[in-house]
């Protein structure tokens, strides 16, 4: 992959954790919705979920259902989930194919796949009312790699300036033609932080997953993105050419272009705010965190394989699905232990080891969004 400079995790001196209203304050979270998750992009799940006009899916993002689909020119969009009439939530099933229209359940409006409002019963006779001047409210959206990203920031950031720092990076594993084997929701009782802080260290790999530790040694991470919004790097494979499966190994090809030192390494990057990205030899691991209050957290784990290993009959994502989903599981526990903790009126920021440096950088990007009335 194309990359910096890889080196051992450490830490500036002095680096400690965050002080606990940052994981348990609802003024905090409500914050952090208005200065992150509104206005950053967030990735919201894969584009083959809208691969035909009129497929749609929708999405959270902190709180907003937004229903996202393909329309008929081809184009990904998104709309709030909200009707111009009263409001009323348009659309209520996860997931499916809309025939030309959005109908709402209440009284019939009904909108255009790209947002106009096309008929609305009896308010013809409604003094200055104009259909066209009530459209859907929409959202930016881009794809890249594959992926669904929404920005609900009136004037985002153009999607590839805040991604620029990774476009490429992943070429050798063909992100794009991946497709989905598997995908698990979980519901953790902890901030979404505490989940991109404990995937950002193996500090707790020894205690936590005896399991990974057997597969890859806990002091072998080396980080290329140190700072900023994408922050990881890799570690190593104990057994060349394997791969993080129930065996440790692997009886897939590599993905695509994935060669050399890659084929015994998996990577791992979090992508601010809420995207976790594992790039494996064999296979890519994808977490999207859905933040519910400052104390919850829902977590979409998907698995994506190559489509022409997945056309093989005897084709079997569970070595690498149980696998992580044991990991998942693990770590789960251990972030609802760390909120429980810093819930605790006892709590003070406590120190970082030289293993949790990547924490202290995401630390820094978060307090740098909120702003200094974070
Ligand atoms: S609230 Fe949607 S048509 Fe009335
Ligand atoms: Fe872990």
């Amino acid at each position: 992959m194309p990359m910096g400079t890889f080196q051992k995790p450490s830490v500036e001196r002095g680096a400690s954790t965050l002080a606990g209203r940052y994981y348990v304050s609802d003024d905090v979270f409500r914050e952090e919705c208005e200065r992150i998750f509104y206005r950053t992009w967030v990735c919201v799940g894969r584009a083959d979920r809208i691969g035909t006009p009129g497929d749609y899916f929708l999405a959270e993002v902190a709180g907003e259902s937004l229903i996202v689909l393909r329309d008929p020119s081809g184009a990904a969009r998104a709309f709030y989930n909200v009707c111009r009439h009263r409001g009323a939530r348009l659309c209520t099933q996860q997931a499916g194919r809309f025939g030309h229209t959005i109908q709402c359940p209440y009284h019939a409006w009904t909108y255009a796949l790209d947002g106009r409002l096309l008929a609305a019963r009896n308010m013809q006779d409604v003094e200055r009312f104009v259909c066209s001047e009530y459209p859907l409210q929409s959202v930016a959206v881009a794809e890249w790699e594959g992926f669904v990203f929404l920005n609900l920031a009136p004037e985002p950031e153009p999607f590839a300036e805040a991604f620029a720092p990774l476009m490429g990076r992943f070429a050798a594993w063909e992100l794009s033609i991946l497709r989905e084997a598997k995908r698990v929701e979980y519901h953790v009782r902890a901030n979404w932080k505490q989940i991109v802080e404990n995937f950002s260290e193996c500090y707790h790999c020894p205690l936590v997953h005896p399991a990974l530790d057997r597969l890859s040694p806990s002091t072998s991470g080396c980080n290329d993105l140190r700072e900023g919004p994408f922050l990881g790097g890799f570690m190593e494979l104990r057994q060349a050419g394997g791969s993080l499966t129930l065996s440790g190994s692997t009886s897939r090809p590599a993905l695509g272009g994935v060669s050399g030192v890659d084929r015994d390494r998996v990577y791992y990057y979090s992508i601010f705010p809420s995207m976790l990205l594992s790039p494996h030899a064999d296979f890519v691991m994808v977490h999207l965190l859905r933040p519910i209050s400052a104390g919850e957290t829902g977590v979409e784990c998907f698995w994506l394989f190559d489509p022409a290993t997945m056309a093989d009959p005897g084709f079997d994502a569970s070595d690498a699905v149980e696998f992580w989903d044991m990991t998942n599981r693990e770590d789960w526990h251990v972030c609802e232990l760390a909120q429980l903790g810093v819930q605790s009126r006892s709590y003070r920021p406590g120190p970082y080891s030289h293993a949790e440096g990547l924490l202290h950088a995401f630390d820094h990007e978060y307090l740098k969004r909120m702003g200094a009335g974070g």
